[in-house]
């Protein structure tokens, strides 16, 4: 059975025309005028873009003394009704630090329950001889992708020397390493600080992790891979100071991505100084909420390209479990969602203002991130023998964001009451349409993949090379001109 998207204009990182799209199984194999199939969708007056992929959730994560809520089941399905059609989620090594036991377990707990594809990312929590041996097991399981957190002391937290381990590591694997940029020694004595000046509320939270905190460690983390000779993908940059960082280090030469999201493009800190507890309390996230000027730096990494990826960090905890932290802000589980929200804002606050091109949404939305990631063009694009992971974009769209009409899980909503006004009429995955504008029906669960992805980007294997042809040497002297020893 053949499918053909008709009348609506393509549009791929690097162009946008009027063109169908012929899928046959799960595989697009012609991109045209005029193509004829068994069965047809409906693309008139809309955009034919990649399916998004957001590189960044935490779905059912373990966390702060809590379970994040949003299932895989309501993951993917959201993510689905939003125009996404695969995510990256974090793996987080359980109680006996195992990582392959890690990947075991988000396969058990994903497979029976994703409607769209998924790969994972590793979290490198410590550093020792079977953390070492099995950063190569995740690589040979389709994990090439390794998280460091700078921050959460006497948690998930890594130190330098660690960090430095692991990166060398990752060049040796042909991994990418990532790290949460923040200054986690700092953030723990500006929370004690403040807790012991009496401030217990949301507003301390961002008090707690200024972007000072934040460009430090990009910086420190930017030296550390220069060192180790790999590319580096810095997770949910919030400010300007950790974009400096980056654009800077681009500016060098250096390999270096950043992620901003997109609650930080287009929410600010203000929303922590809300009188309703509950409001300030489910947007505590970190790094967090940055004021305007943060915000315009974002946008303009986006149109500059200093920035690549727009992503959300989608860690869903309910109002509930947002109130551990009522008499301590920092208790309060970190993250917020954006997982189904993520196209429609991004279109809405980028495309239709003129901030971005169509083509600029598209990689910044999916296309970007498949290259970085290693699995170009099979996602990500719209050509020859790519999945058909396709959403047929509708600009004519309207809807008012609420928790009332979303698909996520939780009872809230950090982006109630945004009007966007971009729409998924259709969203495929690997050629079958799992979501339709209007659809009351659940994609099937457990339809969907995990993806492995091969080591060894193009990125990862020019660097290497090039850091191999400028490493230290030693000179072979004359014994004639060495000094004697004394
Ligand atoms: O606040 C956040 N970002 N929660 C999820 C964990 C992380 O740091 O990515
Ligand atoms: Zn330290
Ligand atoms: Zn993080
Ligand atoms: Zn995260």
């Amino acid at each position: 059975m053949s499918k053909v998207i008709k009348g609506g204009t393509v549009v791929t990182a690097d162009r946008e025309w009027k063109a169908d799209v012929l899928i046959e199984g799960e595989t697009i194999t012609q991109v045209g005028a005029d193509l004829k199939g068994d069965e047809y969708i409906d693309a008139e007056g809309a955009y034919v873009i990649p399916g998004g992929i957001d590189p960044h959730t935490h779905l059912e994560m373990p966390f702060m003394g809590t379970t994040a809520a949003e299932t895989f089941e309501t993951g993917t399905w959201a993510a689905a009704a939003g125009g996404t059609t695969m995510l990256i989620d974090f793996c987080l090594p359980g109680e006996d630090g195992s990582i392959k036991n890690a990947i075991n377990e988000w396969h058990r707990k994903s497979a029976p329950q994703i409607c769209a594809d998924i790969g994972y990312h590793m979290a490198i929590t410590g550093w020792n001889e079977n953390i070492f041996d099995e950063m190569k097991v995740a690589v040979d399981m389709g994990v090439n992708s390794f998280k460091h957190f700078m921050a959460y002391k006497g948690a998930l937290m890594v130190e330098d020397d660690e960090m430095f381990a692991s990166f060398q590591r990752c060049r040796e694997l042909g991994a990418l390493p990532m790290v949460h940029a923040e200054n986690g020694d700092l953030v723990d004595l500006m929370q004690k600080k403040l807790l012991a000046d009496g401030m217990t509320g949301p507003e301390a939270h961002a008090y707690s992790r200024p972007p000072e905190f934040e460009g430090e460690a990009a910086n420190r983390a930017i030296t550390i891979a220069d060192a180790a000779g790999t590319p580096l993908y810095i997770v949910h940059v919030s400010c300007e100071q950790s974009h400096e960082a980056i654009r800077r280090a681009r500016q060098k030469g250096m390999r270096i991505y950043g992620e901003p999201l997109i609650q930080f493009l287009t929410l600010d800190e203000s929303e922590y100084f809300n009188k309703d507890w509950d409001h300030a309390a489910r947007r505590v996230m970190s790094p967090p909420f940055r004021n305007k000027d943060h915000q315009a730096s974002l946008w303009a990494g986006l149109q500059s390209g200093s920035l690549q990826v727009v992503a959300t960090d989608h860690a869903a905890f309910s109002t509930e479990q947002k109130r551990l932290g009522v008499d301590d802000f920092t208790k309060i589980p970190n993250g917020s969602n954006g997982v189904e929200e993520r196209l429609a804002v991004l279109w809405t606050e980028g495309v239709e203002t003129g901030r971005l091109t169509p083509s600029e949404f598209v990689a910044a939305t999916s296309s970007n991130v498949a290259k970085i990631l290693n699995i170009y063009p099979k996602k990500g694009a719209i050509v020859e023998g790519a999945d058909a992971d396709i959403v047929v974009w509708d600009p004519k769209i309207t809807k008012t964001i609420s928790a009332s009409n979303h698909h996520s899980i939780l009872d809230y909503n950090v982006f109630d009451g945004f009007e966007v006004k971009a729409q998924s009429r259709y969203t495929l995955s690997r050629g079958e349409v799992i979501w339709a504008w209007g659809q009351n029906s659940q994609p099937q669960p457990g339809r969907g993949r995990f993806v492995p992805r091969p080591p060894f980007s193009s990125a990862a294997k020019a660097l290497s090379h090039w850091k191999a042809l400028n490493s230290p040497r030693s000179i072979t002297r004359d014994p004639m001109n060495i000094p004697a020893g004394i």
